[in-house]
């Protein structure tokens, strides 16, 4: 190797170094911006409520049950229609919040006579699908 190449190796070899501190620096906040909505959790992986809680609404991240309550739950469980549970609504909720979570979580992903699986979310989660059932759970006490 030559002079001139050598200097270029080590100009190159700091360029990547220097490079590679500032891309540390960022990768979690660029990770975070690239990943795919609510699909970020690999089998095995222990990032269930953790995922769920990061304040992470601005950047694509989870939704929050009231967020996807808002965007796909409304339509019918603000307004009744085809005879859905109505948010708020003590007497509607509260014989089926007595199936038991597992039981409502698993209509609202599958689906229950005119309830549509995931309520039509089908960008959604099942943790996203759990915190709008419970959000409105909640909401109808
Ligand atoms: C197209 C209208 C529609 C949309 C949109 C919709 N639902 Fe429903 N949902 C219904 C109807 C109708 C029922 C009552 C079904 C029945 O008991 O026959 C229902 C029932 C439910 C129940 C109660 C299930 C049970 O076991 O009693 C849950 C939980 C639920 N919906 C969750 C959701 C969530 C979460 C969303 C949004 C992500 C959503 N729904 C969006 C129509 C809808």
């Amino acid at each position: 190797m030559n002079k001139v190449m050598r200097a270029l190796a080590v100009f190159g070899l700091g360029a990547v170094l220097a490079g590679s501190v500032q891309a540390a620096t960022d990768e979690d906040a660029i990770l975070d911006r690239i990943k795919p909505i609510g699909d970020v959790c690999v089998e095995g992986q222990d990032c269930g409520s953790a995922a769920a809680a990061a304040p992470e609404a601005a950047t694509g991240g989870a939704r929050s049950g009231e967020d996807v309550y808002n965007a796909s739950c409304f339509a019918c469980h603000g307004t009744g229609a085809a005879g859905a549970p109505m948010l708020g609504n003590a007497s509607h909720w509260g014989p089926r919040a007595e199936q038991g979570m597992d039981t409502l979580l698993s209509h609202a992903i599958n689906g229950l006579n005119a309830m549509p699986p995931r309520g039509t979310c089908a960008s959604c989660s099942d943790d996203e699908i759990a915190a709008a059932v419970e959000y409105m759970v909640e909401g109808s006490k």
